[in-house]
């Protein structure tokens, strides 16, 4: 019995969690035609996250846009043009977190960060933190739930070179 009640407990949490999440992501962007359109165009079929998590050139969310219009997204011309304009804006490629990682510290975990934790947030989010390694431990924990590619293989050494280069400050 008590079992049953800590999973259905667990799946709550997990629950809101996600959602929080999604809302963050989406709240994020900037308002404006770009951002109405989204809500209203593109949140029919699935959820905005699979757009806000998505990091594309501009020839990339051109064919996203144009392969979701051929499954049933009703976009005429303009509107179109000013989504896209907007995706690529808000949601460009990740050209922008390589440049600032180069001034990651050397070190095996380097290549995690470059490769798993610059997808949906700028570096400076790493950068800026300063935790223990029972705190960086839940932030990649937190990070793999909502989406960083980390394998668990790879999570010691993460949190090694985390803890090491951005640990607590005095
Ligand atoms: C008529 C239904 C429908 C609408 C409306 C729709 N999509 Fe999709 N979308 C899909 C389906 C089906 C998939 C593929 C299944 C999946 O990945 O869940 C998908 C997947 C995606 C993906 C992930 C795959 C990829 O190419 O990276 C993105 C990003 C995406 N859609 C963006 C958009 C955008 C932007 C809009 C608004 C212009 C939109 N969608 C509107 C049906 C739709
Ligand atoms: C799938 C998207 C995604 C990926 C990939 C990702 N993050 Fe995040 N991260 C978020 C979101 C959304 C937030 C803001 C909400 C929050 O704080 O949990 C965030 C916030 C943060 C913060 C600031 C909040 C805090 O708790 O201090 C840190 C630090 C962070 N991420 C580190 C990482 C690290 C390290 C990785 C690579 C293992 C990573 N992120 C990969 C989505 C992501």
């Amino acid at each position: 019995m008590k079992w049953t009640i800590g999973k259905g407990i667990l799946w709550i949490w997990a629950t809101v969690a996600v959602a929080a999440m999604t809302l963050a992501a989406a709240q994020e962007l900037p308002e404006g035609p770009g951002k109405k359109l989204l809500e209203d165009k593109c949140t029919a079929c699935h959820d905005v996250s699979l757009v806000t998590e998505k990091r594309a050139s501009r020839e990339g969310w051109a064919e996203t846009v144009q392969m979701m219009k051929l499954s049933g997204a009703e976009l005429n011309e303009a509107e179109t043009t000013t989504l896209v304009d907007y995706l690529v804006a808000n949601l460009g490629p990740a050209g922008a977190a390589p440049a600032a990682a180069g001034g990651l510290p050397a070190g095996e975990g380097k290549q995690i960060v470059e490769n798993s934790c610059t997808q949906c947030h700028g570096v400076d989010y790493v950068t800026d933190a300063h935790y223990s390694k029972d705190q960086w431990t839940e932030v990649v924990v937190r990070m793999k739930l909502s989406g960083a590619p980390v394998e668990d293989s790879q999570v010691p050494v993460l949190v090694d070179y985390l803890t090491r280069n951005f640990g607590p400050t005095q």
